[in-house]
Parts: structure tokens; C-alpha cells; sequence
């Protein structure tokens, strides 16, 4: 099975800090790995690096066999990798379902002409992109709360939300950073199910930053941890509950 992502060498420096340092790892395709690490650790810088917000200080991200180092962020998306933002961002005062269009907009095939004017093809587009809103809506448990206002919504809602509006972008591979945060339990049971369906149904790769060690375990086929910008260790769940490194410096010794 190939890999999607490869990252080589991937150091971020900020001044004197190595915010990240000499990382290297790949996300099979059609896989779910987990990317974990104490707080500080580097995961967001990684995403940061993968999306082209942060230029790299050296090393090499390569997306299905492509160089895309220092790919421009507003061109990531159609290269095909989105991504949810650890501190959520959505149009707060729109409803959830124009969250969603808005998103589908993005990747619509009419131009500004086609909008002002109203053509054939702009309604015909616009019909295509608000099923499509309120398919995804359905898939993500979100359709009864269509017309909620985006900050009504509960904080995991709103989780859902971002990350129904990632895939509205058809991505090949999702990046979500700490999904889960703020959920209780259920949620986070429910969330982990989810992400599991989505990459079924969409026939993507994941790749999730999430503190919850037990959906980590459960859900990710592969594990990188970080620790201080380096990579500590990398395998499967399995592999990386019993690496003596990752107990030792992420577990927390031997008190389980
Ligand atoms: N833009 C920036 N300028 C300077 N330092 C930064 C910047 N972004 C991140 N850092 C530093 O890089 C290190 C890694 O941060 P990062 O946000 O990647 O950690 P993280 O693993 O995502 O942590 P958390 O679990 O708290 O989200 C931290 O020391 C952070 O302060
Ligand atoms: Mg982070």
C-alpha cells in the first residue's frame, strides 16, 4: 500500500527554538494515523508546515508522490488536503448550513459573470452545491440544525461543523487538530466513530493531532509521538504502548 503524505527531514525553527526538528513520517493512503505529543511538542507547527502557513527551515513534504514544500496555504486545498484548526474557525453569525455552502463555494466551477448575472449555469451550480450542503450535513448528524446559527451551537457541534466543512472541499486527506477537545466522553465515542465512517465513505487518509490517548489508540492504524520537536518513536498502537521511550517520557513512567 502506498504512501499519500511523506514528510522528510521536517525542521521549523523559530529563532533559537527547533519548534520542530529532523521529523519523518508517512500516512498510507486510505490510513488513519494519530500524531501525538505532549503540549508544546510540535503537532500544530507540523500541520502549519504540511499547509504552507509556516515556510519550513528544511526537510520536504511530498503529497502523492508530488513535492509540495512551501505550497502557498489558499493552494492546498486543491491539491487536496484540508484541514480543521485546533481553535475552531467558522462564520460565527451564519447559519450551519451557509457554513457549509460557503465552503462548497470554494470549489465551484462558476465565476463572478455567472453569480452577478444568474446564468443557466449558476443555478444549475448552486442547486448541485446546496444538496451537497445538506448531504454532508446529514452524514455529519447536522441536517435538524441547519438553520442554527454557527455560536449557538454546542462546542462539539461546532467541531462537527469544521470538520463538515473540510470535506466539503473533497479532500484526499484530512488534517484535524485535536477534534475531540471539549467533548465529554460520549461525544468523543461518537466523534471517533465518525471519523472512522468518513474515511470509509470518502475514501481518504487522516491524519489526527488528539490528546484523548484512548481514542488515539483505538482509532489510528499508525502513531508518530513527538516530544520537544523530535520524533520519539512511530509504529503501530500496539508498538507505541509498549515503546520504553514513549512511557518514559509521554505515559509517564511506570505508574499505570
Ligand atoms: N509562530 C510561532 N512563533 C514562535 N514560536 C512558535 C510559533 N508557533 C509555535 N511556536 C512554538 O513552537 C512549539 C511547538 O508549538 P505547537 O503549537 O506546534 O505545539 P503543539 O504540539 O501543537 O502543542 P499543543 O498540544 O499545546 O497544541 C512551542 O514551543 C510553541 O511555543
Ligand atoms: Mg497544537
Amino acid at each position: 500500500m502506498s504512501d499519500i503524505l511523506q514528510v522528510r527531514g521536517l525542521t521549523k525553527r523559530f529563532g533559537g527554538l527547533a519548534a520542530v526538528s529532523e521529523v519523518d513520517f508517512s500516512v498510507r493512503e486510505g490510513g488513519i494515523a494519530g500524531l501525538i505529543g505532549p503540549n508544546g511538542a510540535g503537532k500544530t507547527t507540523i500541520f502549519n508546515l504540511i499547509t504552507g502557513v509556516y515556510k519550513v527551515t528544511a526537510g520536504a513534504v511530498t503529497f502523492e508522490g508530488k513535492d509540495i514544500t512551501d505550497t502557498e496555504p489558499y493552494k492546498i486545498a486543491d491539491i487536496g488536503i484540508t484541514r480543521t484548526f485546533q481553535n475552531i474557525r467558522l462564520f460565527k453569525n451564519l447559519t450551519v448550513f451557509d457554513n457549509v455552502l460557503t465552503a462548497c463555494h470554494a470549489s465551484a466551477g462558476y465565476g463572478l459573470f455567472d453569480s452577478l448575472v444568474r446564468t443557466p449555469r449558476f443555478r444549475r451550480e448552486e442547486k448541485v452545491l446546496r444538496d451537497k450542503s445538506i448531504e454532508l450535513l446529514s452524514i455529519l448528524g447536522l441536517a435538524d440544525r441547519k438553520d442554527a446559527i454557527a455560536n449557538g451551537l454546542p462546542y462539539g457541534l461546532q467541531r462537527r461543523l469544521e470538520i463538515t466543512r473540510a470535506l466539503a472541499l473533497d479532500p484526499r486527506l484530512l488534517l484535524l487538530d485535536e477534534p475531540a477537545a471539549g467533548m465529554n466522553p460520549d461525544e468523543t465515542e461518537q466523534l471517533m466513530r465518525l471519523i472512522a465512517d468518513i474515511r470509509d465513505r470518502f475514501k481518504l487518509s487522516v491524519l489526527v493531532i488528539e490528546h484523548h490517548m484512548d481514542l488515539v489508540m483505538r482509532l489510528c492504524e499508525h502513531i508518530v509521538v513527538l516530544n520537544f520537536g523530535q520524533k520519539l518513536a512511530d509504529g503501530t498502537p500496539d508498538a507505541i504502548r509498549g515503546d520504553k521511550c514513549v512511557i518514559e517520557a509521554y505515559l509517564g513512567g511506570g505508574d499505570e
